[in-house]
């Protein structure tokens, strides 16, 4: 993956807009991958559900909680993305009261296959979902990867360690104090 481009597809996102009126003033908003990585250096990491186990209590609040560390490594946002639809992982954002990290629903596993990190689930009735990895992605070009070890369908576990937000901070920092 290193080196290459992320690929290019339309998340369809609900955002918030009381133009709407009523009781749940949502609208879909298209936003492109363009949208989401040019002209950035963001982190990507990406997990197989909203709402599972490792990803809430770990994963996701721990990238949120460092967000000012990674900032300090020269990181512009932090992208959490899951093949699941827009109303799932605005409501997993919501229960997770985030500020920091944003998250890209990619709900029919179009980027996550493009990427080739489409696995199937369906030991766990998920059906596709994606393989855990992070990259750092500057200006949409894949800069350096992480990816848990074992990528295959119907895994029994679903490691996790390479793509921790720890991991990652120690190699960006580890590589500025080697340059
Ligand atoms: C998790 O704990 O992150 C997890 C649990 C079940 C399936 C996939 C992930």
């Amino acid at each position: 993956m290193l080196g290459r481009k992320v690929p290019a597809v339309t998340f369809r996102t609900r955002v918030r807009d009381e133009a709407v009126g009523g009781s749940n003033p949502f609208r879909w908003e298209d936003v492109s991958s363009d949208d989401y990585f040019a002209g950035k250096r963001v982190v990507l990491f990406s997990l197989p559900g909203a709402f599972t186990p490792t990803c809430s209590t770990f994963q996701l609040p721990d990238f949120e909680k460092l967000t000012a560390d990674f900032r300090a490594e020269g990181v512009d946002e932090i992208y959490c993305i899951s093949v699941n639809d827009a109303f799932v992982m605005n409501a997993w954002g919501k229960s997770q009261s985030l500020e920091n990290v944003k998250l890209i629903p990619d709900g029919s596993g179009e980027f996550t296959r493009k990427m080739g990190m489409l696995v199937a689930k369906d030991n766990l009735g998920f059906g596709m979902r994606s393989w855990r990895y992070a990259a750092v992605v500057n200006n949409g070009v894949v800069e350096q990867w992480f990816e848990e070890e074992g990528y295959s369908d119907n895994c029994d576990s679903d490691p996790y360690g390479v793509s921790s937000p720890q991991n990652i901070l120690e190699t960006l920092k580890s590589q500025k104090l080697a340059a």
